[in-house]
């Protein structure tokens, strides 16, 4: 039986880029008739249990797509092993969750979310937090490319 992939989106805060790589990956995910689940946390808890910010809810929501239910979480080291795929945001957020890792086999999975970008510049997802709406756009951009090229990838 195929094994549905897992994927795990992580940023810092979990309440900007992460639930927006959630909701755009399982947008295209779904639109390609790819079978996935699809998780977000942050490597900080400060913002546990919140919904989206609501630029990030009202970029989403301007390109059909609804977040507003979603809830921040902190990563656990037993994501590592839940998960198939780890998705990081930026460089930081890469050496976070590697200083969890307990095995080569947990490590092997955290990947930029960017890796998955065909221009090679672009290899973090900018933090929007201090931004502009401008920023969050840039986000989705590049994230709807990532999910483009994943499902490219793993798609069997
Ligand atoms: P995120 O953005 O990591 O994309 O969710 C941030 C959200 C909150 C903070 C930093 C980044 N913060 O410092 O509270």
């Amino acid at each position: 039986m195929e094994i549905k992939p897992k994927i795990l989106m992580v940023c810092l805060g979990n309440i900007c880029r992460s639930p927006m790589a959630e909701g755009v990956f399982r947008h295209a995910c779904e639109s390609n008739v790819f079978p996935v689940e699809i998780d977000s946390c942050g490597t900080g808890g400060w913002h546990s249990g919140e919904a989206p910010d609501k630029r990030a809810q009202r970029c989403m929501q301007e390109k059909g797509l609804d977040i507003s239910h979603l809830r921040a979480r902190q990563i656990h080291k037993s994501d590592l092993d839940i998960f198939h795929h780890i998705l990081v945001m930026d460089k930081q957020n890469y050496l976070d969750v590697l200083s969890l890792c307990e095995n080569q086999e947990q490590k092997n999975k955290v990947k930029l979310v960017l890796d998955y970008h065909p221009e090679a510049e672009k290899s973090e997802v900018p933090d929007p937090y201090y931004g502009e709406m401008a920023d969050f756009e840039e986000v989705y951009h590049m994230l709807e490319t990532a999910a483009k090229v994943f499902i490219e990838k793993h798609k069997a």
